[in-house]
């Protein structure tokens, strides 16, 4: 094999955990619960068509021609309307938001402009793997902080604070780094008073917060929760949304919502990555949402959700109710169930028996930097058919328990 002399970050990097599994969704027969990928009957693909040839025949100049750095301006005055209309967010003007290629960019952009190779910086854990390869990229230097059903262990991330504030390393530290709602991949919410001790703290110890919002428009009940960027502003938060669960991941559009000084570094940034976010689909979308209420067209796709999701839950307590430290999230939105089994199971170990068996799910130690979560799998329910669902998590079952006999488990 030819060899290449790469930088340590290139030398860093190896396939994800993921992308390996996701050979293996085209098998003929295979379920998948593995990728987070919206079902694509929910891209509303008419309305879209219909804007798209007026945009590329009406406005080709622009749509078809480099664009500016920080976004385009018809797309963020309707985007600075949905975030009124939406989450009660006022005062946002262009200079606060920023247009990128996904959120994923935004977590690049991010990483590269407050993050030195001795920064500290907090996640969950289990963790986003985009965001933990984004901040990895610059320091490897994360602090896990625990979930519960609740979001965020507060305490503990008091604790910790506290440690590095007398080990006089608290400067040192760059960010809280947050997904506040139906959290990928463990689908629970953090509640108003955990939000509100966050920014407590983050106050107290003057630190940002990143707040990764890509699932908070997917609600299927229960009531919502402020957005951190509500209620502690642009001073101490900045808010990355994006339209790849609610409009097409394949738009590749995703928002920095933040304070000016923040946004004009990752402006720089940006020109350096990719100069601008396409122009074609920042028109299209902007004009989309001129002429459609998104979050109306939204009813439908959460509907199926819902209703994929209620029907995954209810075959989980059919199948696993008897196995005894079995336990998993109960998401009110997103894509996500976190399902953890009894100490002792290796879902990184059962996956070749789960493909056997025609399942695949994501093992939980690819959510985690070091280590852990080996008894937990991240299972999504938007993608496989309500007939898949109740097939696949009969095939889940059935995989759980000969891995179980096999390995004097069960
Ligand atoms: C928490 C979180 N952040 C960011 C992203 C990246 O989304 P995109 O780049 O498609 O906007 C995802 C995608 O799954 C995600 O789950």
């Amino acid at each position: 094999m030819k060899e290449f002399k790469f930088s340590k970050i290139g030398q860093k990097l190896t396939s994800s955990i993921i992308r390996e599994l996701l050979k293996d969704v085209n098998i003929p027969g295979m379920i998948s619960f593995g990728g987070g990928v919206p079902d694509p009957k929910t891209f509303p693909r008419y309305k879209l068509s219909e804007v798209t040839k007026e945009v590329l025949e009406n406005e080709f100049s622009f749509s078809l021609q480099y664009g500016p750095t920080e976004g385009d301006a018809i797309l963020k005055k309707s985007y600075i309307n949905f975030l009124r209309k939406n989450e009660g967010i006022e005062g946002l003007t262009e200079d606060n938001l920023l247009i990128t290629v996904g959120s994923q960019s935004a977590l690049y952009l991010l990483s590269t402009t407050l993050l030195d190779s001795d920064s500290k910086y907090f996640v969950s854990k289990p963790v986003y793997l985009g965001a933990a390869s984004a901040f990895s990229m610059n320091s490897m230097n994360h602090i896990d902080l625990p979930l519960t059903e609740d979001g965020i262990n507060t305490d503990f991330l008091e604790e910790k604070l506290l440690e590095l504030d007398e080990n006089g390393e608290i400067s040192k530290v760059r960010f809280i780094y947050v997904i506040p709602n139906f959290h990928n991949p463990a689908g629970v919410t953090l509640n108003l008073e955990r939000r509100k001790k966050i920014i407590e703290l983050a106050e107290k110890y003057d630190l940002l917060i990143i707040e990764d919002d890509p699932y908070g428009d997917l609600r299927y009940e229960g009531e919502g929760v402020p957005s951190m960027f509500k209620l502690a502003g642009k001073d101490r938060v900045v808010m990355l949304k994006t339209f790849s669960k609610i409009l097409s991941p394949g738009m590749r559009l995703g928002f920095v919502i933040g304070h000016e000084t923040l946004l004009r570094k990752l402006v720089l940034a940006k020109q350096a990555v990719d100069l601008c976010t396409p122009s074609l689909t920042q028109r299209i979308a902007g004009r989309f949402l001129e002429k459609y209420d998104l979050k109306e067209l939204l009813k439908p796709t959460i509907d199926i959700y819902r209703r994929k999701k209620d029907l995954m839950l209810k075959e989980l307590e059919e199948n696993f109710a008897d196995i005894k430290g079995t336990y998993w999230t109960r998401p009110q939105g997103g894509l996500f169930i976190w399902l953890t089994l009894p100490e002792g199971f290796d879902t990184m170990e059962m996956m070749d028996l789960g493909k056997k068996n025609g399942i695949l799910f994501i093992p939980g130690t690819a959510f985690s930097i070091s280590g852990g979560c080996d008894n937990s799998m991240r299972l999504s329910f938007c993608l496989p058919s309500e007939e898949d669902i109740v097939e696949g998590v009969r095939r889940l079952k059935k995989t759980v328990v000969e891995y179980g006999k096999e390995k004097g488990l069960l």
